[in-house]
């Protein structure tokens, strides 16, 4: 028996893979993490699986949920927002199932930085720009450890999506305009793939005003970098024909 950790993905139901919606529909418990789990995906289960939310429960009774299972012989799908890789506390739950000699697997799922950079129509690695992506939130109750404080990280200039900040905007942008232009880029996406997604595109020095001014407060992912907007990049050498790669030869060698 095996508990499956299955990333639903950012809002969008249709956005879990094909597996995890499989495994929703075939085990026996299915324990969700809360409202954020889209309920098409929850509706998936089996009308004789044990469906329950973890939102009121402490980690003692998730992991009693999972022994039980186990006990019983049930598969669980433990589903979980996004990719339950990304800030999804499934590191807590596999260490207590390894201490309980349980099974488990991880089936990744569609992360909302993801569904942000598709809501801003976004590459967030443009050639020659930028070709690197920092995952990362400002200390909140969980603290940030110092050396990945959002202004060493900045300093690197990479694509920064940032998770679980969106009520410390204004401490954000005022620690950014301290290595940054003040015209610098930043984008707000609040529900990326939902249908009430909203995108606000701005600057460190405009977009806090933006943000209030619409009264956004959650499920809301802060995009910084370059690379928003920016329309002068050369092309990748991927498809470029003078450039040859192991799957492709080039039509006219260097
Ligand atoms: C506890 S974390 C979970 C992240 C999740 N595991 C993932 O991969 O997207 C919750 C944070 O993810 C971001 N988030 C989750 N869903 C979102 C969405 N649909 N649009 C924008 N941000 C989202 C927000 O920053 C929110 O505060």
């Amino acid at each position: 028996m095996t508990v499956f950790f299955i990333g639903a993905g950012p809002g969008d139901p249709d956005l879990i893979t094909v597996k995890g919606a499989r495994l929703v529909e075939q085990c026996p418990v299915v324990l969700y993490t809360g409202s954020l789990v889209p309920k098409e995906v929850v509706a998936r289960a089996n009308k004789d699986a044990l469906v329950l939310s973890s939102a009121d429960m402490d980690l003692e009774e998730t992991t009693e949920v999972l022994r039980k299972a186990h006990e019983e012989g049930k598969d669980v799908a433990r589903v979980h927002t996004g990719d339950p890789s990304i800030y999804g506390a499934i590191a807590e739950q596999i260490r207590r199932l390894d201490d309980l000699g349980i099974d488990w697997k991880v089936i990744p799922g569609v992360s909302s930085f993801q569904a942000s950079a598709a809501a801003l129509g976004q590459e967030l690695t443009l050639p020659e720009v930028c070709q690197t992506i920092i995952l990362t939130r400002m200390p909140g109750r969980t603290p940030v450890p110092e050396k990945e404080n959002i202004l060493e990280l900045a300093k690197h200039e990479a694509t920064m999506c940032i998770y679980l900040s969106i009520s410390m905007l204004k401490k954000l942008c005022n620690q950014l305009k301290t290595i940054y232009p003040a015209d610098y880029p930043i984008a707000v996406v609040e529900k990326a793939s939902w249908p009430e997604q909203r995108v606000i595109r701005g600057t460190i020095t405009d977009i806090h005003d933006k943000v209030k001014e619409l009264d956004i407060r959650a499920t809301a992912m802060i995009v910084v970098g370059k690379v928003l907007g920016k329309t002068d990049f050369n092309d990748s050498k991927l498809y470029d024909k003078t450039f040859s790669h192991d799957f492709r030869t080039a039509r006219c060698p260097e």
